[in-house]
């Protein structure tokens, strides 16, 4: 029973490859990049592109149950290849899958929710580790540029995100359940540097950003201009969901939703200079 686990170097996947492992569970990675991976003893890792599906085989080989990210890392935009992914996981006899959500349905989602998988969607709404884009000018000018001062989000923690998807791929009752996973709090910005101000135990000043400074900030990241557009208007007119606490985290692990305390403390060290 090997647990194949995609996007295992991002925010989430490195999360759940280290709940698969404690909870004593054989897990492969893939990554684009093995020699760059800096995965964890007990990991079998395996070079693979999502965007490039006949590179897929030796990753999925052997493999009943699979994390799967649904976006293109070279430009952020909706993995195309959907399709000969799941043709592929269903010849390799793959039948249980998490997907994480983009923010749309998308080639990988469509072609899931037809095949026979079991399948579970994932739709996180901001990631608590959004705040690690802060740490360069908290440490070097101990501030955070930011748009949307009194737009609040129920950030959720990664962790948290990778907490469900292994009950997801470990347990039975989940096949179709799409959730929606939210932190406990809905927190501004102005919030969020407060709170990442204790935890440092240093004063750190916010400047808003206007909606064009903060469009060519992530452009320059290379994300493409659909997906800029997406979360520059995610943020600036978000939906309901978006700053909504709901209590599927608890429900489905079992334990409280983690905090942004409890993130700013457990990420104390990418904010400070070495
Ligand atoms: N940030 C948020 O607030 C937020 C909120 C909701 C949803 N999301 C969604 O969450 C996803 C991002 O997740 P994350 O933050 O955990 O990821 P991340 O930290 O950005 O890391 C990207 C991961 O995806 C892998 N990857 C990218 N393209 C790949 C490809 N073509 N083939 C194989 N692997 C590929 C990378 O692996 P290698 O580089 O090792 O190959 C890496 O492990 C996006 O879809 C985003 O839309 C984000």
């Amino acid at each position: 029973m090997t647990i194949l686990v995609t996007g295992a170097t991002g925010n989430v996947g490195r999360h759940v490859v280290d709940q698969l492992l404690r909870a004593g569970r054989r897990v492969r990675a893939l990554t684009r990049n093995p020699a760059t991976a800096k995965l964890p003893e007990g990991v079998e890792v395996v070079a693979g592109d999502l965007s490039e599906p006949a590179s897929l085989a030796p990753a999925l080989a052997g493999v009943t149950a699979m994390h799967l990210i649904t976006f293109d890392g070279a430009d952020g935009t909706a993995l195309r290849t959907g399709p000969e992914i799941v043709r592929l996981a269903e010849e390799a006899g793959v039948r249980r899958v998490t997907m994480l959500w983009s923010g749309e349905r998308g080639p990988v989602e469509r072609a899931v929710e037809a095949s026979g998988l079991e399948w579970t969607a994932l739709q996180p709404v901001e990631f608590m580790a959004n705040a690690l884009g802060w740490a360069d000018s908290v440490r070097s000018e101990g501030v955070v540029r930011e748009p949307f001062a009194d737009v609040r989000g129920a950030v959720v923690h990664e962790a948290d995100i990778a907490a469900v998807a292994v009950r997801a791929l470990t347990e039975d009752g989940h096949a179709g359940a799409e959730y929606v996973l939210s932190g406990p709090e809905a927190l501004t910005v102005a919030e969020k540097v407060g709170i990442l101000s204790s935890a440092l135990g240093r004063p750190i000043d916010y400047t808003e950003l206007s909606m064009e400074q903060a469009r060519e900030r992530l452009l320059a990241t290379g994300a493409a201009a659909e997906v800029v557009d997406f979360v520059i208007g995610w943020h600036a007119d978000p939906p309901p969901s978006a700053y909504t606490v709901v209590p599927t985290v608890e429900r489905i692990t079992r334990r409280p939703a983690r905090t942004f305390a409890q993130w700013a403390e457990e990420n104390v060290e990418a904010f400070l200079l070495s």
